[in-house]
């Protein structure tokens, strides 16, 4: 029996996650069985932990997991290591889920919502492959005092060539099964990490001249995604970087609402989530949409769960229900997150 571990965590995360449970059972049927676990601020608040041992042990004996989203003020002010956002990195960490997919692709019922004009947004297709499980995100951090008594913060950015090489790897894989063009996105400019990044990804593409590399500084990436968002296929990049850039190309494609996305080990065990977080302003409302979350549970379909024809059925739907006129707030419209998730079981 294959196994789920369903963790929707705070804010809008169950309210988008009871949804995509919702799709699975109607597409899946009793093929898969669910444990639900606790993490972030709600861990907190129950267990005194964000990613308490039992929620990681379910982690870990699970087949797939489904995660919704973590976040709440109440816990901003604790130490790092008790806030909620230590629950995602920790699972990343633990389960060495280094490869995060995040497909930016424009539903063309959608080329409205896009804050791109419609003939710039269509053209958007591409991958963000972003590296999890370094750089600035996991180095020593602190607070300190300068010699003249200020107070510093620092957080040290860094890669090995063994953690390039693997994500350059998981790029051009990516890349292969698409456009077979990759873009390795860095700061090689001012960036000695960065340097190092650009160095290997180009030793590692003498195992795939089929694809044609490139190189660009994140800040021209951010301006080229707006200008023409078609010049992508797949853009390989760092933890920072490729978190920044994926919020980003969200508002390409329409909604922060719509980007899924997989966390992948060495194995193609994954973990699944939305690129958004819990969205505090509008929790408890009926106003997120859970169609990020729903191509989520598609996505872990496909890459996890070897369940193709479901995740292409899933995909369809969502189209379906688009092209039937629902649209959640962040689309312009003022559909509730269940009729927006009834719409895609009616489509199905
Ligand atoms: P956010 O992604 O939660 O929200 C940004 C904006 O987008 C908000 O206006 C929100 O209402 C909107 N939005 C997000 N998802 C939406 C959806 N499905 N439907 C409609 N609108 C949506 O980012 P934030 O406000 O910067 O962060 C809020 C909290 O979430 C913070 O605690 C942050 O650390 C956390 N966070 C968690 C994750 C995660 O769990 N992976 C990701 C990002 C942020
Ligand atoms: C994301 C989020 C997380 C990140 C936070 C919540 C730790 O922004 O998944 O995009 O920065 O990776
Ligand atoms: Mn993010």
């Amino acid at each position: 029996m294959t196994l789920i571990a369903v963790l929707p965590g705070d804010g809008i995360g169950p309210e988008v996650t009871e949804q995509a449970v919702r799709v699975l059972k109607t597409v899946c049927g009793d093929r898969l069985t669910y444990e639900t676990g606790l993490v972030g601020g709600a861990a907190y608040k129950a267990k005194g932990h964000p990613l308490p041992p039992e929620t990681l042990d379910l982690a870990k004996r699970a087949d797939a997991i489904l995660f919704g989203a973590v976040g709440d003020f109440d816990c901003d002010s604790l130490e790092r290591h008790l806030r909620p956002e230590q629950a995602i990195l920790g699972l990343r960490k633990a389960l060495t889920l280094f490869a995060n997919l995040r497909p930016a692709k424009l539903f063309p019922e959608l080329a409205d919502a896009s804050a791109l004009r419609p003939e710039v947004a269509k053209a958007i297709d591409l991958v963000i492959v972003r590296e999890l499980n370094g750089d600035v995100y996991f180095g020593e951090k602190g607070m300190r005092k300068t010699a003249d008594g200020l107070r510093e913060g620092y957080d040290i950015m860094s890669y090995n060539e063994a953690e390039v090489a693997r994500i350059a790897r998981s790029g051009f894989e990516t890349a292969r099964a698409r456009r077979r063009k990759l873009c390795s996105v860095d700061k090689a400019n001012v960036l000695e990490t960065s340097q190092l990044w650009r160095d290997v990804v180009i030793e590692v593409s003498a195992d795939y001249p089929d694809v044609a590399l490139s190189h660009m500084y994140v800040d021209n990436a951010a301006m080229q995604l707006v200008r023409d968002p078609g010049q992508f296929d797949v853009i390989v990049t760092g933890n920072l970087f490729g978190d920044i850039l994926s919020d980003q190309a969200s508002m390409c494609a329409g909604s922060i609402g719509m980007l899924p996305s997989a966390s992948l080990d060495a194995k193609g065990k994954g973990l699944y989530e939305p690129i958004h977080g819990s969205a505090p302003d509008i929790a408890g409302q009926g106003k997120a949409n859970p169609l990020a979350m729903i191509l989520s549970a598609a996505m872990m379909l496909r890459y996890s769960l070897g369940l193709t024809a479901e995740a292409d059925r899933i995909e369809a739907a969502v189209a379906r229900a688009l092209a039937s006129g629902v649209r959640s707030p962040d689309l312009g419209g003022s559909t509730s997150t269940q009729a927006m998730a009834d719409a895609v079981l009616v489509a199905l």
